[in-house]
Order: structure tokens, then sequence, then C-alpha cells
């Protein structure tokens, strides 16, 4: 997993080397310092003033340039963090556009989400500076402990039982953190579902008066959470504390030794205080590679929830080989068995829809017609049998040719935020045109003056009649040979509803066509009428057969329009 992360710096590995390279130097200047320290106190020991001056100058002149040398190393790592995660965040939105729907079915929005956003914000901190830093911590550590046993062994013996033990902690309070993170980090995503929930549900839970009890909900989630974070500030501060006290400890006990030795002639002033020096320059980085262990450890926890999402295979092209070719722009179910989770939704379903053929499909809700869509685009796959395309299994069609020949209205109109005209040709360029067009058209035919009004999230600033008229026009402006229709002209007045039913008729010229319809007046229109009932197809003729059958057909429809019927 670590390694995939890392191909996505490849592209910048010149960045990232570079500053991998500015480590030693860095280091160097570092600590060189507490040498000069000490030579500056032995310069004033041997009463040597000007010499204690240069040292000194010399001094400063390290602190500036292991300065400068640090912003260059920050700037160089903190710029290919930035485009290594731009990329893995579009990678990632890439490969979500491209799953397959099942996989929506129970991984939630709010998931998704945080997994976009903050977790991949996790990420940055760690390809970023983090490695970065984390590598030049340990190279600090080692130097500095070499430096020490060689000024003098006697003292280091502190430092190297110190060491292990600090170290030791570190990952078992990091092991603990990590559990912590994780559970965290679930209870988040359902913060933003809720989030998402009240923005998009707002109208039903206040026009309800349900506010409360939702609102009850989230704070349940909200609090989780907290409680949660509260646990993992308990440990992380008395962490922190207890590695500041054993370094003063350290300290001292370095402090008091040293002294005994000074009196005993075996250590100069001078070396005590860069000893000193060094010391206190090694503490600084274990307590950074402390504080950089919670972001790393953070990280590899959004690592691992970004890794699953792109382990999930994406839509294939094709589900079966070999690759096939639509012959004409026939529908054909053959035995049909389909369900989602448990429960079936289609039972054996067996039809075929000539090309040219309008049928329509009529069926109570939940019968199973939106499902019957959903398979012709290959949305979902059907367990048993077939559905064909063309005289071809819809497994072997290449995904794009089998999308490319079919038009579709959904139920639901969904708007993506921008203008009306990317909306129409739903961002492909090449149908801007004609996408134009028909907005000027739709205008000039009286509906609504749309000229540069722009969709807002989830086209909140569209009724949902002209959300509709949206949908119409997409598919008139792609004009695909296949065209299903669920109904949707449910929503529209009957006036609106006439014009589109005469622009429909006129489009559908030569189309293959299937349309669920609640009214009667579409339903008459049609070539032939397929009847669903609980998954299974009861009736199938033309609506003169069916009425006279006087079956499931013309009991659906005896309340609606009599006088057809009659
Ligand atoms: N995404 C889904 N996951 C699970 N069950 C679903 C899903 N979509 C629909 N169903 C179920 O499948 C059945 C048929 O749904 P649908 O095809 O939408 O019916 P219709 O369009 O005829 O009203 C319903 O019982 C519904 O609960
Ligand atoms: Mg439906």
């Amino acid at each position: 997993m670590i390694r995939w992360f890392l191909s996505f710096s490849y592209k910048y590995r010149y960045y990232l080397l570079a500053a991998g390279l500015l480590i030693p130097l860095v280091q160097f200047f570092r600590l060189a310092r507490p040498t000069i320290l000490k030579w500056v106190l032995e310069a004033g020991e041997k009463g040597d003033l000007a010499m204690a001056a240069d040292y000194t100058l010399l001094f400063i002149v390290f602190i500036g340039v292991n300065h400068l040398l640090q912003y260059a190393q920050v700037l160089l790592s903190s710029y290919a963090g930035l485009k290594i995660v731009f990329e893995i965040r579009n990678a990632l939105y890439e490969h979500l556009l491209q799953l397959p729907f099942p996989v929506f079915q129970d991984s939630r929005s709010g998931q998704i989400i945080v997994r976009l956003t903050n977790d991949v914000e996790n990420v940055k901190a760690a390809l970023s500076g983090g490695l970065i830093r984390v590598v030049s911590d340990i190279l600090a550590i080692v130097g500095i402990l070499v430096i020490l046993i060689a000024m003098n062994w006697q003292l280091s013996l502190y430092v190297i039982v110190a060491i292990p033990i600090l170290l030791k902690v570190t990952s078992v309070i990091g092991g603990y953190i990590r559990k912590g993170m994780s559970s965290a980090k679930a209870l988040l995503s359902k913060m933003t579902t809720a989030i998402s929930e009240m923005i998009f549900g707002g109208e039903v839970l206040r026009g309800f008066g349900k506010e409360e009890p939702y609102q009850a909900r989230f704070s349940g989630v909200s609090r989780e959470f907290t409680d949660k974070y509260h646990q993992l500030n308990l440990v992380e501060p008395s962490y922190y504390g207890f590695v500041e006290f054993s370094g003063s400890f350290l300290l001292a006990c370095i402090i008091y030794d040293g002294t005994l030795q000074i009196h005993g002639n075996t250590l100069s002033f001078a070396e005590l205080v860069a000893y000193i020096a060094y010391v206190q320059s090694i503490m600084h980085p274990i307590r950074h590679l402390t504080g950089m262990m919670h972001n790393l450890v953070n990280a590899h926890t959004s690592m691992v929830r970004i890794f699953d999402i792109f382990n999930e295979a994406k839509e294939p092209e094709l589900i079966e080989m070999p690759p096939a070719q639509m012959s004409d722009y026939s529908i054909e179910f053959e035995n049909v068995h389909f369900s989602y989770g448990e429960e079936k939704v289609l039972k054996g379903l067996s039809f075929k829809i000539r090309e040219g053929e309008k049928v329509a499909l009529v069926g109570r809700t939940g019968a199973g017609k939106s499902t019957m869509i959903k398979l012709i685009n290959r949305f979902y796959t059907c367990q048993e049998g077939q559905v064909k395309l063309g005289g071809q299994d819809v497994k072997n069609l290449p995904r794009n040719h089998l999308r490319e020949h079919i038009g579709f209205i959904l139920q639901d109109v969904y708007l993506f935020t921008g203008s009306l005209e990317e909306n129409l040709a739903l961002f492909n360029e090449e149908r801007m045109e004609r996408s134009q067009k028909h907005r000027v058209k739709l205008e000039q035919d009286g509906f609504f003056d749309m000229e540069g009004k722009e969709v807002v999230a989830n086209g909140a600033n569209f009724s949902l009649g002209e959300k509709q008229l949206m949908a119409f026009g997409r598919v008139f402006i792609k004009d695909a040979e296949i065209f299903l229709l669920d109904e949707a002209t449910s929503n529209v007045d009957t006036q609106t509803e006439h014009y589109l039913q005469n622009h429909l008729d006129e489009f559908m010229e030569g189309k293959t066509a299937l349309i669920i319809a609640h009214r009667l007046s579409t339903v008459r229109n049609a070539d032939r009428i397929l009847v669903l009932k609980d998954g299974v197809l009861v009736e199938d003729g033309t609506f003169e057969e069916l009425v006279a059958k006087k079956g499931e057909f013309y009991e659906y429809f005896r309340h609606q329009d009599l006088k057809y019927l009659d």
C-alpha cells in the first residue's frame, strides 16, 4: 500500500530528492553549533577574546545558514506534497466515478466525502513534510548520539538507556492512538452524512417539525466523536509530559555526573556545556518525532481508507468476452432474474422490443420497472438470464458503445452546478451548440426565461417540472437510438406535458422506446404494452387487446379515464 502511495511521488521525485539531500546539510549546520559553542568557551578560558568573538560570529552564521537551508527544504517538500495529494485526489475522484453502482449501495456518501477531503489532507501531511522530517529527525538522533559517545561515553550511558525506553513508550502509545483514530474517523463520516441529510432533507424535517429528534440523533454521534477525541487527548499530552519529564531527569543526571567529572578533572567546563547543549538538541528531534507520530498514524489510517476505495474494482468495460457490437437497436430480456440483495425483484422476465417499436411499461409502484431500466443501462447486471441489445448480451457490449446509443430519463432528475447549457450538454463540448439552441427554443416556446441562470448544488433553484424539461432536453440533444423513459412527466402541468408529448412523438420517430408511464394518454400511443406485477410480466399486447381482456391492465386504469376504456 505504502509503495502504491509512493508511486504518486515518482513524478515529483526531484523535489523530494533535493529536499532529502538537504537533510544532511541542515543537520550539519545544526549539529556543529554546540561544538562552536565549546570553542567560544575554550577561547574565553584561554583569554583569547578576539578568537571568542570570531567563533561567536561563526555561531550566528551557522544558525542563519541552518534556517535558510531548512526553509528551502520545507518549501521543496511541501510543494511536492501538495502536488502529490492533488494527483491522489484526482485519481480518487476518477476512480469513484467509475465504480459500479452496487458499491455505493452500502458505503454512505459521508464516508466518501471524508475520504476525499479529510483523509487526503492527512496523507498530504505525511507525504510532504512528514517523511522528510522523520528521516531528518532520525538522522539527527543517530548523529548526536555518535557525537555524545565520542565526547564522553560515560555520560552517554544515561542517554543510551533513556532513548529505547522513550521509543518503546512511543510505539505503544502510537498503537493506542491509531485504534482510536480509526473509530473517530468512522464517526466523522456519520456526522458528515447527518450534515448532508440536514441540508437536503431540511424541508421535510422542518415541515414535519422533527428538528429535535434529528438534532438528538446528530448530537449523539457528535458526542461519541467528542468522547473519542477526549480519550485520545487524555493520552497525548500526558505522553508529551512524560517525554518532557524524562528529558529533564536525564539532564539532571548528566549535570550532576558531569560536575563530579569536572571535579575529578576528567572533563572541562566548556566540554560539559557543549555536552549539555547536545543532549538538549537530541531531545528536540525525539519530541518532534513523537509529535510526527501522531500525524503519521493519522495518515496511515487515512491511507488505508483511501486505499480501500482504490481496491474496489472499477466498472468493467466488458463483463464477458468477446466484445460484440449491436446489430440493430432492439431490446430483449430472456428469462431475467435480478435482486439487489436478498429479495428477488425481477423474476424471469422475457420479452422483446423490436427496433423502432415503442413499448409502454406499466405496473404498480415497486413492481421493478425502474430496475429494468437500470439493467438495460448495465448499471446493474442480472444474476440469471440475459438482457440483450441489438441481439447481444449487454455483458459483451463495451461500456461506451452500450451507453452511447441509449438516451434515458430517470424518475429523479439531477442537475449539476454550472450553466443550463452545460447541464443540457452534460459538459460535452461538442454538444454545447445544440444545447444553446435548445435553451433558446425552450424560451421561445414560452418556458422559463433561463438565460444566464446558473444551477446551484442539487438544482435547488429549479422546480421539479423545470428539471424534467431539462431532462428531456438532455435526451433530445443526445439523440440516441434507444430511448428509456421513467415516469418523467409526473411533475409538469398538462399543457407542458402536451408540449413534451408532441416533441416526444417527433423525437421518437424511428427510435426504439421503452416508456414507463402512469397516464393513460401516454400508454395509449404505444405500439404495445407490457404489464409488470411483482417482478413478473403478466400481460403483453396492444391497448385494444389489453382493454378487451379486462385483466390487470384494465383494473389498473379503470379509475383513471374511463372514456378511453369504454
Ligand atoms: N438500490 C436498491 N437497493 C435495494 N433495493 C432496491 C433498490 N432499488 C429498488 N429496490 C427495490 O426493488 C424493488 C423494485 O424497485 P423499482 O424497480 O424502483 O420499482 P418501480 O420502479 O416499479 O416502482 C422495490 O421493492 C425496491 O424496494
Ligand atoms: Mg420506478
